[in-house]
């Protein structure tokens, strides 16, 4: 049998012209790329051919085929920009897909909750560096070198080149007093909330990475009375729960007196695991007047208050979480809780 490859490629144009749907150029397909197609039948009887012509003859069929590969490809295009398939049609009436929702992390909304109800009392929100001086970490706060208090906030230092002033990641948000004060004259009342970093062991409620939110209150009549109102106010907004507060001696080198704030959940419903137990919140007490002369404020002019609380213990507290490590674990169970 001869096989006219030319009159086939003529024939496969005229057909392939006809064609209006996907499903009659998978026939052509077929017919004329297919197996049993006449030029699968021309390749086979190649190999019969004599070596000269089957080189001569191999070419045509190849280019044959590209031309015919090339018809197919330009219709499958065609078919697909103007034809209607119902894969492709959209029913408005039916039920929207649900998209999975991402959440707020915990401590962000513990964060947000805590700027609003500060918002509420009068405190603008300020904001300041990670990686701060020793200056303003401790020798500002009057935590001089060598002082066992430095002790209290093991720290994680940067190092640095010998001549230039030594760098640290903040070990509490204290350091926001300072700089706040430098640039703004009282009365006023600020919040500062930023992460904190120490150099100590971890545990189910110490982390090396953790948040502190500063406050900061200055005018001529500022009294411990004044924060204990504040502070009342915040806890019981805070929680929706009747929360018992104790105010304890502590001692931190830029506060006089200096405290320490612990609290009781006494809600008798509540199910919390840290119900009936005290808890230390936060640090507090007086602004020592030395930090005031450090920032040049007019001399027995000003009193003031600042409290730093620890943002992930309040969360614990508010969402009954038992391990302060899980907030950094990026374990989707615990995540998605929220
Ligand atoms: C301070 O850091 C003081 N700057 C607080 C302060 C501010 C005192 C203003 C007086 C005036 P302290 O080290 O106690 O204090 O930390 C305060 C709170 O941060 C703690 O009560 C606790 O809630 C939280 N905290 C401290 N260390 C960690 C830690 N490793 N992991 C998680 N939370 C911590």
């Amino acid at each position: 049998m001869v096989i006219d490859l030319e009159q086939i490629l003529n024939l496969a144009k005229q057909e392939i012209k006809k064609i209006s749907n996907l499903k009659e150029l998978e026939n052509w397909k077929i017919k004329y790329l297919g197996r049993k197609s006449g030029l699968s039948l021309f390749f086979k009887s190649l190999k019969n051919l004599p070596l000269s012509e089957r080189k001569e003859k191999g070419l045509k069929a190849n280019q044959i085929r590209d031309s015919l590969i090339e018809l197919l490809k330009e219709k499958e295009v065609q078919l697909k920009q103007t034809s209607f398939s119902f894969d492709d049609f959209f029913d408005i009436t039916q039920p929207g897909k649900k998209i999975p929702l991402t959440h707020l992390h915990p401590l962000t909304l513990v964060f947000n909750e805590i700027v609003d109800i500060f918002e509420k009392l009068g405190f603008q929100i300020v904001e300041g560096p990670d990686i701060e001086t020793e200056y303003y970490n401790f020798d500002a706060l009057r935590i001089p070198k060598d002082h066992p208090a430095r002790d209290m906030w093991d720290t994680f230092w940067i190092q640095t080149d010998n001549s230039k002033e030594r760098l640290l990641l903040k070990t509490h948000t204290s350091p926001f007093q300072i700089r706040f004060m430098e640039t703004h004259q009282p009365p006023f009342r600020i919040i500062a909330p930023g992460r904190c970093f120490r150099y100590e062991a971890t545990d189910v409620s110490h982390e090396i990475q953790f948040h502190q939110v500063e406050g900061l209150m200055v005018s001529e009549k500022v009294s411990l009375a004044n924060f204990k109102f504040i502070i009342e106010e915040f806890l019981k907004t805070f929680f929706k729960k009747k929360i018992e507060i104790r105010f304890r001696n502590s001692y931190f080198p830029f506060v006089s007196p200096s405290l320490e704030i612990d609290i009781k959940i006494k809600d008798k419903k509540t199910k919390s695991i840290y119900k009936d137990k005290w808890l230390e919140i936060m640090g507090a007490g007086m602004v020592h007047p030395e930090l005031f002369e450090k920032v040049n404020y007019e001399k027995n002019r000003w009193q003031g208050f600042a409290f730093g609380l620890g943002v992930e213990r309040l969360a614990m507290i508010k969402y009954n979480i038992n391990d302060i490590r899980l907030f950094f674990s990026s374990d989707l169970r615990f995540l998605k809780q929220f």
